[in-house]
C-alpha cells in the first residue's frame, strides 16, 4: 500500500519517526511529507532514512512531476500524526500553501488524522469546531489521548502512540475478512529445563508466528498470542489493541496455556516450535562436572505431549487447526511426502510446510512455505516476507472454513 504521513510541528513528530518505522516494516511504502514546521523537530535526514523515499516540503520542487497530486493520487492512505491544533485549522479550510496542504486537497485517499496539542487548545471552540467539521467531511480522528503534557500539565493532548495509530489506520483500508473470529496462535520456541541455568531449547525467532498474529488482527480478528521464548523486539511487532499475548517457558506451559485459548476459538494455528522431548527430572542444583562420571554425561529424556494433536482431539465444532513442520529434505517431493505423513499424522485441517537447514528458515525475515490441505493436496504456496506469508496462510484458512459446511 501506499501511505503518505503527514507531519506537522509539534513535539510528538518524534514519535512519528515510529510510526513510520512500523508502517515500513508492515511493508507498505511510506511517503513522509513533513510541514516546514515540523522540521525543526525532525529533520529531512531523519524522514528520508526512515521512510527510504525522497523527502519535500514544498511544491516548488520536482515541479515537472507535479508532486502533490501525483502523491495525493497514488495514495491508499493519508495520516496525519501529530496533527497540531494550526494544521487542523488548515485542513479545516482547506489551506494548501505547504505540500501537506496540497497533497490533501489533491487525495481521495481516507485520511487519518492525530492531534496532539495543549489541552486548552484541544478544548478552545475553535479546535472543537474544525474537529466536527473534519468528521463530518469523513476524516478519521485518532485521539488525543490523555496524559502528562509537554509543560508539565496533564489533560487530553498526547499523541496516541504509534501502534495504535498504525493499526487503527491500516484498519481502515485493510481488508477485514477475519473481523468476527477469535483465533489462537502459539510462536516462538519452548525451553525444557535441564537445570536452573540451562535448558533445551530451539532456534524458533518467533517472527513468523508473530506476523500471524499481527496480520489476523490487522485483518480484524480477536487473537490470543501464546508466546514461547520471543525476543522483545520482535513480540513488539504483535503490539495491537486485537492481540493479547500470553507467555510460556516450557512445551507443558505451551500446552496449557493453548487449550485455554483454543477452548474459545474459530482458528487456531500451531506456529510454535514446541519441544518434543523434556529431561526426564530437571535438577535442583545446577550440573557440574564434578558430579559427572568421565568425560560423557547421559541426559534421560522423555517425550512431551504432543500439543497440536491434542487439540485437533478436543477441537470444537467448526473450529479450524493449522498446524506448522519445518523439515530438511532433499527435494520438493521428499518435503511434500513428509509433510503429508505429518498432515495426517496430527489430523490438522492444513498444515503449512517449509523447509529449514543450518542456513535457511530459521532468524530470517523471508519464508517460503507450501500449504497442504485436505487429503494432502497443495492448496497455497507463498514465498516473501513473513507478513505476506501469513497473509497467504490467512487466506487459505478463509477458504478451508469456505470449503466446509459449518
Ligand atoms: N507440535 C506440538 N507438540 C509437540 C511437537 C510439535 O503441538 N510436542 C506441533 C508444532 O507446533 C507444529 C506441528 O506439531 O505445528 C509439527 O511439529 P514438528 O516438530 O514438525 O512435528 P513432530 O510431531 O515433532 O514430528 P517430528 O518427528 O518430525 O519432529
Amino acid at each position: 500500500m501506499v501511505i503518505i504521513v503527514g507531519v506537522t510541528g509539534g513535539i510528538a513528530a518524534y514519535k512519528s519517526v515510529h510510526l513510520v518505522r512500523l508502517l515500513v516494516r508492515a511493508g507498505h511504502s511510506v511517503h513522509v511529507i513533513p510541514t516546514p514546521d515540523a522540521l525543526q523537530f525532525v529533520g529531512l535526514t531523519t524522514w528520508e532514512a526512515i521512510s527510504r523515499h525522497r523527502v519535500t516540503t514544498s511544491v516548488h520542487e520536482d515541479v515537472a512531476e507535479v508532486r502533490h497530486v501525483a502523491l495525493g493520487q497514488s495514495a491508499d492512505l493519508v495520516i496525519v500524526a501529530p496533527a497540531t491544533a494550526n494544521s487542523l485549522a488548515k485542513m479545516t479550510a482547506g489551506i494548501a500553501d505547504d505540500l501537506l496542504g496540497a497533497t490533501l486537497l489533491a487525495t481521495s485517499a481516507p485520511v487519518v488524522v492525530a492531534p496532539a496539542m495543549h489541552s486548552g487548545m484541544w478544548r478552545h471552540p475553535a479546535t472543537v469546531r474544525n474537529i466536527h467539521t473534519l468528521l463530518a467531511r469523513g476524516v478519521h480522528v485518532i485521539g488525543p489521548a490523555e496524559g502528562e503534557l509537554t509543560g508539565g500539565d496533564s489533560g487530553p493532548g498526547r499523541m496516541v502512540e504509534p501502534e495504535e495509530i498504525a493499526a487503527r489506520a491500516l484498519a481502515l483500508v485493510g481488508p477485514h475478512d477475519l473481523a468476527g473470529l477469535d483465533v489462537a496462535v502459539s510462536a516462538g520456541g519452548t525451553r525444557e529445563p535441564i537445570d536452573p541455568v540451562r535448558f533445551i531449547g530451539n532456534r524458533s525467532s518467533g517472527r513468523q508466528g508473530v506476523a500471524l498474529a499481527r496480520a489476523a488482527a490487522d485483518r480484524g480478528a480477536r487473537v490470543s498470542l501464546v508466546a514461547a521464548h520471543i525476543d522483545a523486539g520482535v513480540l513488539a511487532e504483535a503490539a495491537h489493541p486485537g492481540v493479547t499475548v500470553v507467555t510460556v517457558g516450557t512445551a507443558a506451559d505451551l500446552q496449557a496455556a493453548m487449550s485455554d485459548a483454543a477452548a474459545g476459538a474459530d482458528v487456531v494455528v500451531m506456529a510454535a516450535a514446541v519441544a518434543d522431548y523434556r529431561p526426564a527430572d530437571a535438577s535442583e542444583e545446577k550440573l557440574s562436572k564434578e558430579s559427572a562420571q568421565g568425560p560423557s554425561r547421559i541426559l534421560e529424556l522423555v517425550e512431551t505431549d504432543d500439543v497440536l494433536a491434542g487439540l485437533v482431539g478436543s477441537r470444537r465444532p467448526g473450529q479450524t487447526i493449522v498446524g506448522f513442520a519445518a523439515e530438511t529434505a532433499p527435494g520438493r517431493e521428499a518435503l511434500l511426502e513428509r509433510g503429508r505423513r505429518k498432515l495426517a499424522r496430527k489430523g490438522a485441517d492444513l498444515l503449512v510446510l517449509n523447509e529449514v537447514g543450518w542456513a535457511r528458515g530459521f532468524e530470517q525475515p523471508d519464508n517460503a512455505v507450501i500449504v497442504l490441505g485436505p487429503g494432502g493436496s497443495v492448496v497455497a504456496e507463498a514465498a516473501g516476507s513473513k507478513r505476506q506469508v501469513a497473509d497467504a496462510v490467512w487466506d487459505a484458512v478463509l477458504t478451508a472454513r469456505a470449503a466446509t459446511p459449518r
